[in-house]
């Protein structure tokens, strides 16, 4: 076992944060399940314990993940994966061009049991807390329904909120204002909400395509990137 780092003295017991194996995959679904196992699917379509575990495993990746030990127990864990800057359409900072690597940030989760003693805080940080040169960033996506947004923000930079998933990142050297902002920022600061909720909502009031690229307020939009958001959120 390839101790990350040990935490003394916590709770009078040391928590240990080491990668997280294989042998520690299927205890880790187990506790991710009983908070999210809910949340995906609906009745034609319904989650299933296995399609969750199914879609955890394709976001896992060991050389980043983590867990969370106390006296050999698994208290808690970060399904993590190793990704460059995310590019994604309605983006609100331009992250072209810069080649750097760093994780996205999958699904954080400790045991009910010892929830609220700090343990989802030392998950949470500890690749800031502890640097690695191939991890300058963390980001991730958080559904609206989820209402956890504000927990993000504490540390987190709001990047794009599309199709009812807020998307957060964290640049370890605090500088998102080095890049370029879009005109996706300007509008959502203005309309306090995104141009990609505002299409959607005119495409629910049965607007067209060619009529919702021709609406004023996303003039300062290029048609054909009017199009790409109807197209991620399968509107047409
Ligand atoms: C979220 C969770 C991991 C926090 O772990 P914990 O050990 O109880 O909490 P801690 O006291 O160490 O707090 C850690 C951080 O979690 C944040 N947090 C608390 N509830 C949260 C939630 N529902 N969603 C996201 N973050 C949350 C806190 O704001 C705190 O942030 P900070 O360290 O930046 O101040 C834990 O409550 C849990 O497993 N919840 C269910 C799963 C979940 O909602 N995961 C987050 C979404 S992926």
């Amino acid at each position: 076992m390839k101790i990350l780092k040990t935490y003394e003295g916590f709770l009078n017991k040391d928590i240990i944060i080491r990668p997280m194996t294989d042998a520690d995959v299927r205890t880790c679904m187990d506790i991710k399940f009983q908070y999210f196992g809910h949340f995906w699917g609906d009745l034609a379509d319904p989650m299933t314990k296995e399609k969750h575990d199914r879609y955890s495993m394709n976001k896992l990746d060991k050389s980043v993940s983590i867990v969370a030990e106390i006296n050999g127990e698994i208290v808690g864990g970060y399904i993590l994966k190793k990704t460059k800057l995310p590019i994604i359409t309605g983006n609100f900072y331009d992250f072209e061009g810069d080649d750097s690597t760093g994780i996205e940030g999958v699904s954080l989760f400790v045991h009910p049991d010892h929830k609220e003693k700090g343990i989802g805080h030392i998950l949470k940080y500890y690749y800031k807390e502890n640097p690695r040169p191939d991890v300058k960033f963390i980001w991730g996506q958080a559904f609206h329904g989820l209402k956890n947004i504000d927990h993000w923000l504490k540390s987190r930079k709001l990047f794009n909120d599309m199709g009812g998933v807020y998307f957060t990142i964290e640049l370890y050297d605090g500088t998102i204002d080095k890049y370029t902002t879009t005109e996706h920022l300007a509008f959502y600061e203005t309309n306090k909400k995104s141009a990609a909720d505002y299409i959607e909502e005119l495409a629910e009031t049965g607007k067209s395509l060619e009529e919702i690229q021709g609406d004023e307020l996303l003039s300062g939009f290029d048609p054909e990137e009017i199009k790409e958001i109807t197209q991620y959120l399968n509107l047409f």
